[in-house]
């Protein structure tokens, strides 16, 4: 390709960025890095692309890329922990990192590593890192600054406060210490002293994470009208797309503790039928023949330019009429996640096709039983043979493209098949699934089904579960299966459980070298302390935040037209007969719901005990 036909590219390529035409700007980069000598340049935007496109996961395949190909690459070493960190997506970027460093040795892995520690809450191994890094090089300012953080996150604010600065005094560029420093004030109460060092850097940086930080500083020292200017600042620092606009609001609205919305729900678990073609014993929606009007249809898709997810719920979706001008038409907001979880009966070619083919679609099968005589006594009306042979040519599809998605396995644990607990996961794992989730019956309509709670509640069936689920968890990791196990123990873990039963400590070998391991860190971590005085720690002083932020962004329609939050939520904000989902959406029940967030309360007619969304 000659340097007249890269330039012209590089100039559509980049326009293309500018105006937020993330993809047509990727295919261009593509190829532009079929030259050699733009290769790192282009892998460079095209993460880039994917990550303003809110595609971190493929952003971060990218950075890997790059560093992998030019471990001197500091931009993308930074870029690829900053948007593992945003997205909460580490693995990758955190295994990567240390593999570099392994093979060569050099700090700045270390460094990047510590960050991703600290966005991971893992205290431990930040401080082991940051004394692996000291060894190395004691004097590099980046270090101390994440040193003053890991005295900040110990309650040292002081301490931390002093190291910062001092090296206000010895650095040129002061910006991330700025940061530091108005982190550590606001942790203390002090919000003026910290309002005044995030001045001093948010409109430099145009970093909407500042904007946010300093929104709520202002709200909590009753500074409306500068709360406000500041929500205008950090919209305009995100693309002028429906979707980043709108999910920038609800983050100021959040903060602001806004109780009418303008910013529309991110999130919608929407049933579009009731009915469906098997009769499971665990089920009772079978029983209706409730459809969603199609006006609610009309009304859902509207909102897709603005919502992040959105969870297909059953019956099964497929026998709903309108079900696949929804999907289609889903399909095409990139920023929009679909879930579907079927039973895998009803599922044709066109659809298995439909699905693997489309980007932002996850695929659940629920699979309750690993023989015939198990599976179809619980889902009754169905066929073993044919749902496994349709599970079998999705994979086979998704093989041969080349595509690569999460399909996930979904089991209800219950009388009927807690025996069959290790085979599901064997079952999983030889048909190629790569996450499987262990659920517990939550529908009154299986009562003597239930292992877990009521007049069934199961001594015997517990103690089977229990002693397998430490099992499973070790080998869904030699398999590679993300295990989700959603099933109540109470407030111990499934091993405390365990090791209680059997009157021992359970401790295999690998964990207790594991154990050892730790000892290790922990003393050298002590020898270190001792050599240090020890300071007072700081008070800290908890931020006045809603307790719970699901009535922010979450919706739930139902199958008899009432809608409410979430699934934990008692009392319905509306009913889509009578108001459309945006008039819902701000109804006054909504509203007290956000109100009782903002007081944090939880009164038993609004919201169920058990529910997980408080914090
Ligand atoms: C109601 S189904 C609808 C989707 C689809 N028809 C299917 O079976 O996968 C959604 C999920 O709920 C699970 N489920 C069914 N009855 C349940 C119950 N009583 N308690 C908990 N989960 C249940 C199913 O196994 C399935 O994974
Ligand atoms: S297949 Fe799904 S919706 Fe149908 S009866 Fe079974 S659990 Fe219910």
């Amino acid at each position: 390709m000659g340097e007249k036909i890269v330039e012209n590219l590089l100039e559509q390529a980049y326009n293309c960025q500018k105006n937020g035409q993330y993809e047509k700007s990727i295919e261009l980069f593509l190829k532009i890095g079929e030259n050699k000598i733009y290769y790192e340049k282009a892998i460079m935007e095209i993460a880039k692309n994917y990550k303003m496109s809110n595609n971190p996961v493929k952003a971060i395949d990218y950075f890997i890329e790059l560093v992998k190909y030019n471990n001197n690459n500091q931009e993308a070493i930074k870029e690829l922990s900053q948007t593992a960190c945003l997205s909460k997506n580490y693995d990758k970027a955190e295994q990567t990192l240390k593999e570099l460093f392994d093979k060569t040795k050099q700090n700045i892995f270390l460094i990047e590593l510590i960050k991703i520690f600290f966005d991971k809450n893992d205290i431990e191994q930040a401080e082991k890192y940051i004394l692996m890094s000291e060894s190395i090089d004691k004097e590099n300012v980046e270090l101390k600054i994440l040193n003053a953080r890991l005295k900040k996150n110990q309650g040292y604010l002081t301490k931390s406060i002093e190291i910062l600065q001092q090296l206000l005094n010895l650095c040129d560029n002061k910006d991330d210490i700025f940061v530091e420093l108005a982190d550590i004030y606001s942790l203390k109460g002090e919000y003026e002293k910290a309002i005044e060092y995030f001045e001093k850097i948010a409109d430099k940086k145009r970093d909407k994470f500042l904007y946010l930080k300093l929104i709520e500083l202002y709200c909590l020292t009753n500074q409306q009208e500068k709360s406000e200017e500041t929500a205008k600042k950090a919209l305009s620092c995100v693309p002028n797309d429906k979707f980043s606009q709108d999910s920038m609001l609800n983050e100021i609205e959040i903060i602001q503790k806004k109780i009418v919305l303008k910013s529309k729900m991110k999130r919608l678990w929407v049933t579009v039928t009731s009915r469906c073609n098997i009769r499971c014993k665990t089920c009772g929606l079978w029983k209706n023949q409730w459809d969603l009007p199609y006006k609610t249809a009309k009304e859902v898709m509207e909102n897709y330019p603005y919502m992040e997810r959105l969870v297909w719920l059953g019956g099964e979706v497929f026998l709903y009429k309108h079900f696949e001008e929804m999907f289609d038409e889903a399909c095409k907001w990139n920023n929009l996640k679909q879930q579907i979880i079927t039973n895998g009966y009803v599922l044709n070619e066109k659809w298995m096709n439909k699905i693997i083919k489309a980007e932002n679609t996850e695929l659940t099968f629920s699979i309750d039983g690993v023989t015939k005589e198990v599976y179809e006594e619980i889902r009754q009306g169905s066929n073993f043979e044919r749902v496994i042979s349709n599970v079998r040519y999705i994979f086979n599809l998704k093989k041969s493209l080349g595509i690569k998605k999460d399909i996930r396995m979904n089991s209800v644990i219950m009388k009927t098949n807690y025996k069959q607990i290790y085979d599901l996961l064997e079952l999983a794992h030889n048909e190629g699934f790569n996450q499987l989730s262990l659920m517990a019956l939550h529908f009154d309509s299986a009562p003597n089904e239930n292992i877990f709670y009521g007049e069934s509640r199961d001594q015997e069936a517990l103690n089977f579960v229990y002693k397998a689920i430490p099992v499973l968890k070790e080998r869904a990791k030699q398999y590679n299966i993300e295990l989700d196990v959603l099933l109540p123990c109470g407030d111990e873990s499934f091993e405390e459980v365990v090791a209680k039963q059997d009157n021992m400590e359970i401790k295999k070998e690998e964990e207790t070298k594991q154990e050892e391991n730790k000892v290790e860190i922990e003393k050298e971590i002590k020898e270190i302390k001792e050599n240090q005085t020890e300071e007072p720690k700081d008070l800290i002083v908890p931020i006045n935040r809603v307790c719970c932020k699901m009535p922010w962004n979450y919706m739930m329609i139902c199958d008899d037209g009432n809608v409410l939050l979430t699934g934990s939520c008692v009392k319905r904000i509306g009913n889509i007969y009578e108001n459309s989902i945006n008039e819902i959406w701000n109804s006054s029940v909504a509203q007290e719901y956000r109100k009782l967030m903002i007081e944090k309360k939880f009164p038993d007619d609004m919201c169920r005990t058990e529910c997980t969304g408080r914090w």
